[in-house]
């Protein structure tokens, strides 16, 4: 049979322009946002791939459910809405609404853990790890020793490994583990995902021991596709039921909705016991707001209880991990080192092999998405050492063996032609990767410090010289002086 391409279940009713710059306005534009593309104008971009976070495009029935808000402030009919998607969809039973992922992080750090806690995880998120540890409770990464490893080809990267969690608690005492957080899919892995065996054999692990199980169901819908076509007894499931089966096996979940639930703001803290429930919506409104909106607007409300539904229809999921999928698979074919296999959300450049002369006090992933920027207008993200800024006890930097520069896939925004866009603009960079220089901090804040970090260059001039290149202008030499 003759190959047959596939296309977005979608066709596009609404645009919003955006604009190429020339080199020599991007050259300016880094410099004055410290090196740093987070502080960089959303105008000045011309292809935005910093996050899947709240950046995705909304369906017709989601702006019709806008229209249909309830902006009272207490028990706002958008509220019973959401709280049946989150009941059909995810299986919580208790809804407790925030307004972003970690307001729900906040609340469950503050609820669960005890100052001398031990918490573990698959991998350290930033926001999670920062809320445990503002609570009283040291991180520890559980996660099997493939994920650090950018080329293994392991096909659940994110999984728990029950033997080094077997050696915290025997270390700790499992009265000092209230629960550990199962991301899936693991970001700072490279969007890696964990098996439904992996995750059985955690819960079984924990529950005889009191350990909560709680999920980071930020990614769990593209978790669930991952698990439908590399579990092989969960191939004839749909991501919808993959997705339950999922929960069930937990106690409880922290959402962002920003991600797999399609909108621009909103999250949940999911839980099943009625007492700890209790408990958090008291707690909600001392941060968040009342326990039926929670820091949101009864339109937001209603928007992810029509995205959640939206979010795990088999031709969506298909089509977004698929753009994703093709826009690795060309980068691979072009020999540039990416995180294998492809993620869920985002592409992942290997910035540590890429830039071997670069040292790793010297920041390179956070070099390359600078020059990335410079090259194309593409605005990618480091994930390396900024974002896992100091140990909190040696207040010296932490230098995860993942270097990488996130290219991060919005939902539903950008066309096949961006996303080539996008590979002409890697592989130009990639060509010039020499020619990339070292950067050092100007300005350190002292949380999540990747967010607002300012660098200044390390002697020789920065970044590189190149020939064609999307949205460039003629002068070929270019030299980031500080
Ligand atoms: N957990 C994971 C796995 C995340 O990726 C994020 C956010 C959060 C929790 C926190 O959610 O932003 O709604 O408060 N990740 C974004 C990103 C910021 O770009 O990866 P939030």
């Amino acid at each position: 049979m003759r190959h047959r391409s596939w296309a977005e279940p979608w066709k596009i009713k609404v645009v919003e322009p955006i604009r190429m710059t020339t080199r020599a306005e991007r050259e300016r534009h880094i410099r004055e946002a410290g090196f740093n593309t987070f502080l960089i104008k959303s105008e000045d971009v011309y292809i935005d791939l910093l996050t899947d976070s709240g950046t995705s495009a909304m369906s017709d029935r989601q702006w019709a459910g806008m229209m249909m808000g309830d902006e009272a402030y207490a028990g706002s009919r958008n509220y019973y809405n959401l709280e049946r998607s989150v009941r059909e969809i995810y299986g919580y039973e208790e809804l407790i609404p925030t307004h972003q992922g970690r307001g729900a992080e906040h609340l469950l750090s503050k609820l669960l853990i005890k100052p001398g806690d031990h918490v573990p995880g698959n991998m350290y998120f930033t926001t999670t790890r920062l809320h445990q540890e503002l609570a009283g409770g040291t991180f520890h990464d559980v996660i099997i020793d493939e994920a650090h490893d950018p080329a293994s080809e392991h096909p659940f990267k994110g999984n728990v490994d029950l033997k080094k969690l077997d050696a915290l608690v025997q270390q700790v005492g499992a009265d000092k583990v209230p629960y550990i957080c199962v991301a899936v899919t693991v970001n700072l892995a490279g969007g890696q995902p964990v098996s439904l065996a992996n995750l059985r054999a955690v819960a079984e692990y924990c529950r005889p021991r009191g350990i909560k199980v709680m999920l980071d169901a930020t990614r769990a819908v593209e978790n669930s596709w991952f698990i439908q076509q590399r579990e092989p007894e969960m191939r004839d499931r749909t991501v919808a039921e993959i997705l339950r089966m999922t929960c069930d096996l937990t106690d409880g979940a922290t959402m962002s909705g920003k991600k797999d639930s399609l909108v621009n703001i909103g999250g949940w803290l999911g839980l099943r016991d009625s007492a700890i429930a209790a408990k958090a919506q008291n707690l909600v409104v001392v941060y968040e707001g009342l326990h039926t909106y929670g820091g949101l607007a009864g339109r937001d409300l209603e928007a992810m209880a029509i995205g959640i539904r939206e979010s795990v229809e088999e031709e969506y999921i298909r089509s977004r991990i698929g753009q994703v999928y093709y826009l690795g698979e060309r980068l691979q074919e072009a020999g540039v080192p990416i995180v294998t296999p492809i993620g869920g959300h985002a592409v992942f450049l290997d910035a540590a092999a890429m830039l071997p002369h670069i040292p790793r006090d010297q920041f390179p992933a956070q070099a390359l998405a600078a020059a990335l920027y410079v090259e194309s207008g593409v605005r990618a993200m480091e994930r390396g050492a900024v974002s896992a800024g100091r140990d909190p006890v040696t207040g010296e930097n932490r230098y995860p063996k993942l270097e990488l520069v996130r290219l991060t896939i919005p939902r539903r925004v950008y066309t096949q032609a961006h996303m080539d866009v996008v590979t002409e603009s890697v592989i130009s960079l990639f060509e010039d990767r020499k020619l990339v220089h070292g950067l050092r901090f100007a300005y350190e804040p002292e949380y999540l410090r990747f967010f607002q970090a300012r660098f200044e260059p390390v002697g020789a001039p920065v970044v590189l010289e190149s020939g064609a290149h999307a949205g460039a202008s003629v002068d070929r030499h270019f030299v980031l002086n500080s």
